[in-house]
C-alpha cells in the first residue's frame, strides 16, 4: 500500500514588495537580489493575517472538495509559533471546524519540521489506512531591517492531505537523515526576527545535503538518474542551483546550466516571488513543480530536500501518481499570486515596525486584503479570528 500526498494547496499574502524597490533604498545593486540570491519579491503579511489565517485558507479549499471525515490527526509545522502552550492547530481545526476526533499537535524544527509533519503523517496513516492526515506548514520570515537576511523574507502556508493510495506523490520509505548541533539561524523565545549566520548556514545547508543524499542513496539504491526532478528547502532560489551541482557532483555528474534548468528550474518560479516561508517552502516548491511542468509527471520520482537550520535535514522521494494533474489547485495558486496588491518601502516598514499588543486590552485590527479567514483582533490575550469567505 502506498501512501502520500493525495492533495496540496497553498496560501500566501496579498501583498508584495518588489526587491528592486528595497534595492533602491538599501543602496544595493538589485542585481545581486535577482541574480545573486535569485529573489524577485517578497510576500508580505498584513497586521491581520498570521499564521493561524494563512493555514486555514491554505488548508479551505482541500477539505471544502474532499470533506473531513477520517481526519484524525492535524499536524501544524511553524516556527512562527503564537503560543508557548496551545498548538496553533486547534485555532485551524476550530476555524475548519474539523471532527472532534481528531490529535492536534504542533511541531517545531526551523524549516524541517513540514517534512517531519509528513513523513509522521505516513507513518499514522499506514498503521490506519482508513484514517486521513492533514498536515500544515505555515510561516513568516522575518530578519532585521537592512540586514543580509532581508531581501530573502516571505511568508505562505502549505496543506496537504495525507492518505492511503494518494493521488498525487506516494512517498517513498527510503530516506538519507541528519542532525547536528549548529547555530546557524535561531530565535530566542525574546526576539521578533531570526538571529543568523547567513553564510555558515549556507555551508551547513550544503554539507547537510550532500550527507542525507549519500545515505539516502546507499538506502534506496538509487542514484542521480533515477530522479526525475529535484525540489530543494529554498530560502532563497539561488541556493537550490548550487546545491543541484553539489548533488550532481557528489554522483559524479556533471550538469549544465540548461540540465539544472529542466531539472530544477520549474520549481523556483513561485518561491522567487513569494520569498522564504520557512517549513512551508519546499512544499511551495513542490507545488510551483506540479502545476507548472508542462511534461507530464506520472509515474516519474521526484526528489525532495529538507532543511532546518539548527539543524536537521532529509532526503527523500515520492512517485507522481497518473491523474495528479486532476488533483491540483493551480488556478487558486495563479489567481493569487497575480492578484496581489504592490507596497511601497514606507507601506512595508510600516506594518514591519506595528507591534503586536500585549497589554491584555480589547484591539481590533483594520481590514487588509486576506485570505479567507482573518485575525480581527485580540481581547484578554486572546487572538480573535473570524471567516471572511
Ligand atoms: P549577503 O551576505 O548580503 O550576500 O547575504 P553576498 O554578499 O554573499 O551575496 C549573495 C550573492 O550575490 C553572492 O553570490 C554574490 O556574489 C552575489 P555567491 O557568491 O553566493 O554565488 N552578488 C551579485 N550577483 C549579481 N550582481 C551583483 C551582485 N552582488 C553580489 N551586483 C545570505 C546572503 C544568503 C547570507 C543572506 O541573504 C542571509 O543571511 N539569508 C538568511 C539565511 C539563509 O537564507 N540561509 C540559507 C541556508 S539556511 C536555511 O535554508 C534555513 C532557513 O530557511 C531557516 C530555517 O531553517 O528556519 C534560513
Amino acid at each position: 500500500m502506498n501512501v502520500g500526498i493525495d492533495a496540496i494547496h497553498f496560501y500566501s499574502s496579498n501583498y508584495f514588495m518588489d526587491l528592486r524597490t528595497l534595492a533602491g533604498v538599501r543602496n544595493v545593486d538589485p542585481d545581486k537580489y535577482t541574480v545573486g540570491i535569485g529573489q524577485e519579491k517578497m510576500a508580505i503579511p498584513p497586521p491581520d493575517e498570521d499564521i493561524i489565517t494563512m493555514a486555514a485558507s491554505a488548508a479551505h479549499p482541500l477539505i471544502e472538495r474532499d470533506g473531513k471525515d477520517n481526519i484524525e490527526l492535524l499536524l501544524f509545522a511553524t516556527e512562527s509559533g503564537i503560543d508557548q502552550s496551545k498548538a496553533g492547530g486547534i485555532f485551524v481545526h476550530g476555524l475548519l471546524d474539523l471532527p472532534a476526533r481528531c490529535r492536534v499537535v504542533e511541531l517545531k524544527e526551523a524549516c524541517y519540521s513540514g517534512t517531519a509533519a509528513l513523513q509522521l503523517a505516513c507513518s499514522a496513516v499506514a498503521r490506519n489506512p482508513k484514517t486521513r492526515a492533514l498536515v500544515i506548514a505555515a510561516d513568516v520570515a522575518r530578519y532585521e531591517l537592512a540586514s543580509p537576511g532581508e531581501p530573502t523574507q516571505g511568508c505562505g502556508a502549505v496543506a496537504m492531505l495525507v492518505t492511503a493510495n494518494p493521488r498525487i506523490l506516494a512517498i517513498d520509505p527510503e530516506v538519507g537523515l541528519f542532525t547536528s548541533d549548529v547555530m546557524d539561524f535561531w530565535r530566542p523565545n525574546y526576539r521578533d526576527q531570526a538571529v543568523v549566520d547567513g553564510k555558515y548556514s549556507t555551508r551547513v545547508y550544503l554539507q547537510a545535503l550532500q550527507d542525507c543524499w549519500k545515505q539516502y542513496c546507499e538506502e534506496s539504491g538509487r542514484g542521480f538518474s533515477d530522479i526525475h526532478r529535484f525540489c530543494y528547502h529554498l530560502p532563497f532560489t539561488r541556493i537550490a542551483e548550487k546545491a543541484h551541482e553539489r548533488l550532481a557532483r557528489a554522483s559524479g555528474v556533471t550538469v549544465t546550466p540548461e540540465q539544472i534548468a529542466q531539472q530544477v528550474g520549474i520549481s523556483l518560479d513561485y518561491n522567487k516571488i513569494m520569498g522564504n516561508s520557512y517549513a512551508a517552502s519546499l512544499y511551495v516548491g513542490l507545488c510551483c513543480l506540479l502545476d507548472n511542468e508542462m511534461e507530464d509527471l506520472s509515474a516519474k520520482r521526484i526528489g525532495l530536500f529538507s532543511y532546518g537550520s539548527g539543524c536537521v535535514a532529509e532526503y527523500f522521494s515520492g512517485v507522481v501518481q497518473s491523474g495528479y494533474r486532476d488533483r491540483l489547485l493551480t488556478d487558486s495558486h495563479h489567481v493569487l499570486l497575480e492578484n496581489r496588491t504592490e507596497l511601497t518601502y514606507r507601506q512595508y516598514e510600516d506594518i514591519y515596525n506595528l507591534a503586536f499588543p500585549t497589554d491584555g486590552g480589547g484591539h481590533t485590527f483594520s481590514r487588509y486584503r486576506t485570505g479567507g479567514y482573518r485575525l480581527a483582533g485580540v481581547k484578554d490575550h486572546k487572538r480573535l479570528y473570524e471567516a471572511v469567505l
